[in-house]
């Protein structure tokens, strides 16, 4: 029973607020504890066996092979352990920083998030898909950018009661009987924390990279972390982390809070070993946008924090090696 104990201890220390940054080594060896200790909450593992390959073994059973997703060349998933952290907001904002970037590449957006789906009010998307005849369902297409999600085959505002199964099953169905065409790349926003849609999610399909988005608080940087450890614990690649919420922007003095705290998600790129991919400001341009339907990236061509998405979608494109080609 000792892990429980210390796992109530450690989260107590780190989910104070009132910790120095001078602890940040000491949070991330806590959050480091805490993942790697997390298949094991009660301490009974039979410790004779290596953790991971342990874990590799039991993950491996019974799973079906990994099968790429039909005319999609990469698939990168924008993920984060905790909710309202912005990955909706940043995965639409990504797609079509991509397209901004390089206008030739074809991108398509998944919305993985089958209890809040948010992909069609940030898209400006609604209706049915409609079938081909092979009954496969056609996205619904805005801003040039094909999308899937469950918010299309669901009354708006009626609440999804599943369980784990059916929502596994929707996730493979949202992903596989979609005729995407042809795509460089599939954006899937995922839902909060590392549960049954992100493992199955990386247990489905081969995935190119994992973008983890982060407010800079401790609270949101722990399940970072846990975030981060999961998707390698899987084989998945990280690709880096974005920092969102970096500072709040004020609209009319342009004076910089930092609300969140400072620079959070640059500590924990460094312990972690990864890329900081970005900063995003909190600028009611974004929110305003988002909830309109017209996301900033092709409502704001000019607006900086455009600029800051574009930034991001091009070191995307850098670590999955599709060149840059554009004059914007
Ligand atoms: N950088 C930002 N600046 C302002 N508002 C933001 C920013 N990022 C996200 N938001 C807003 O925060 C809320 C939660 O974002 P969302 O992308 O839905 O988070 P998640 O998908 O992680 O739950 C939304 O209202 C969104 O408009
Ligand atoms: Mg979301």
């Amino acid at each position: 029973m000792a892990s429980v104990v210390q796992r109530f201890l450690t989260r107590t220390i780190i989910s104070s607020s009132s910790l120095p940054a001078s602890c940040r080594k000491t949070r991330m060896h806590i959050c480091a504890v805490l993942a790697s200790s997390h298949e094991d909450p009660l301490g009974i593992k039979n410790r004779s066996k290596s953790l991971d390959e342990h874990q590799k073994q039991q993950m491996a059973r019974g799973l079906p092979k990994k099968r790429p997703v039909d005319g999609v060349k990469h698939v990168v998933v924008v993920a984060s352990g905790k909710g309202g952290v912005g990955k909706s907001t940043t995965s639409v904002n990504l797609a079509l920083g991509m397209l901004a970037r390089k206008q030739s590449l074809r991108v398509g957006l998944l919305d993985a998030d089958i209890y809040g789906p948010s992909i069609p009010k940030m898209m400006n998307l609604r209706g049915q898909p409609e079938l081909t005849k092979e009954n496969m369902m056609k996205p619904l297409v805005n801003f040039g950018v094909p999308c899937m999600s469950m918010g299309f085959l669901v009354e708006e505002g009626a609440p999804i009661v599943w369980r784990g199964l059916m929502v596994m099953s929707a996730v493979e169905k949202l992903i596989r009987q979609v005729a995407w065409g042809e795509l460089d790349v599939l954006v899937i926003d995922m839902p909060p924390g590392t549960g049954d849609t992100q493992l199955s999610i990386s247990q489905l399909i081969p995935i190119s990279g994992a973008v983890i988005v982060t407010t800079p608080q401790d609270i949101a940087l722990l399940d970072a972390c846990r975030g981060t450890e999961m998707f390698r614990k899987v084989d998945v690649p990280v690709i880096g982390l974005i920092q969102n919420m970096s500072h709040y922007v004020c609209p009319k003095c342009e004076h910089k809070a930092y609300i969140f705290g400072r620079d959070g998600a640059r500590g924990v790129a460094k312990e972690m070993d990864l890329e900081l991919l970005g900063d995003v400001p909190l600028h009611t341009d974004i929110r305003e946008t988002s909830d309109s339907g017209k996301p900033i990236v092709v409502s704001q061509p000019d607006n900086p924090q455009t600029y800051a998405y574009k930034m991001i979608a091009g070191r995307v494109l850098d670590k999955l090696s599709l060149t840059k080609d554009s004059t914007r």
